[in-house]
């Protein structure tokens, strides 16, 4: 099958060629980002393969089955950058990864949680300096500490079981608590986890109910000084009040590994650019804040996987057998 596959970086290449060994589709790699002005490129290929922060709108989806597009095939596992009911409309098939690795993401989370407590980010520049001063690195145990974990999916619960190993006590929230959770996780309320956690990391997917689920009411309940963690979807957090929030001390340290603007910025380098967006580069003035540029899958191990499945569910919508992740409306509920 012929694949215009967007947002390509050199690993993205070397894994999806090395997967496709199996599959024999032809990929087309492209370095653009899927949006209006990119959508064209695609013409004339079925299926298009798109990453997290290309735009999957009503306008790119229409462009996209003018040429002839007929599956879109996510290398990712959420799927809010899709309007899926216009894709059912159009009679496009949606798929993408359930799962490549949530122990990536997991620990990942978890390493901003110890290099956020511990400063290492901060440690390693002054050592290398001739700066011993321990001024400003101090920490707290994790053990005895109180972890909230907002999402208790695939990645929400190993993260709690990671938390857990270090001692803590681990709280959750979902709507839907899950059955795989171990006992030593608590379900509470939401605003529960808010008022009780000295750590609270955010594992839900984005959502309507979920954008901007950390606003200003939310973290005026948070206890004082507490750690806020994102590895979820940038909007999830409202960056303002989280700004106003750090700016009062409210907040004490902040580990973001997504942002609600970073299809503007994350994983290109423009480190010979001005950066427009204000917001981003005010977060990058407090000491106390740690940002990693969406890296939380970026393992050997959730690579070699997205490159599999996603070449799996081209292999199945072609050939009409074997297992296709399909996304469907209803599953956004
Ligand atoms: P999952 O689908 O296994 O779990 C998501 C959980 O969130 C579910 O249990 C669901 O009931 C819960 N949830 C939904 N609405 C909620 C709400 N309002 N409050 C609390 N919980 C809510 O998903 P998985 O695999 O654990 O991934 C979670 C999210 O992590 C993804 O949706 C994605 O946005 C993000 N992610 C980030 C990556 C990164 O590199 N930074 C990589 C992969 C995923």
């Amino acid at each position: 099958m012929r694949v215009a596959v967007f947002s390509t970086k050199p690993y993205d290449r070397t894994f999806l060629d090395r997967a496709n060994e199996r599959h024999g589709h032809e990929l087309l790699y492209l370095d653009a980002r899927l949006t209006t002005e990119t959508a064209p490129l695609a013409a004339g290929f079925e299926t298009v393969c798109a990453f997290v922060n290309d735009r999957l709108d009503a306008g790119v989806l229409a462009l996209l089955q003018g040429g002839g597009t007929r599956m879109i095939a996510l290398r990712s596992a959420g799927f809010n950058n899709v309007d899926l009911p216009e894709a059912e409309r159009l009679g496009m098939t949606v798929a993408r990864v359930p799962a490549y690795s949530p122990h990536a993401v997991a620990e990942h989370a978890v390493a901003l949680v110890l290099s956020l407590n511990r400063m290492t980010y901060r440690a390693y520049n002054r050592v290398r300096e001739g700066n011993f001063s321990l001024d400003g690195l101090l920490g707290f145990d994790l053990y005895g500490k109180t972890v909230g974990v907002v999402g208790t999916g695939k990645i929400g619960l190993i993260f709690a079981d990671i938390m857990h190993g270090f001692g803590c006590r681990v709280l959750a929230a979902d709507p839907c608590p899950s059955h795989d959770a171990k006992a030593f996780v608590e379900y509470v309320t939401f605003d529960r986890l808010l008022a009780d956690s000295d750590i609270i990391s955010l594992h839900c997917p984005l959502t309507p109910q979920t954008n901007h689920l950390i606003d200003a009411r939310a973290i005026a309940q948070m206890k004082d000084g507490v750690m806020l963690i994102n590895t979820g979807r940038g909007r999830v957090i409202d960056t303002r009040a989280v700004i106003d929030g750090l700016k009062s001390g409210k907040i004490g340290r902040l580990g973001l590994d997504v942002y609600e603007e970073e299809e503007q910025l994350f994983f290109q380098d423009l480190s010979q650019h001005v950066i427009a967006d204000d917001l981003f580069m005010r977060l990058t003035t407090f000491p106390n804040v740690l940002i990693t540029g969406h890296q939380a899958f970026f393992t050997t191990e959730a690579l070699t996987n997205i490159a599999e499945t996603t070449l799996d569910n081209i292999t199945a919508f072609e050939r009409g057998t074997g297992t296709l992740h399909r996304v469907t409306p209803p599953t956004l509920a």
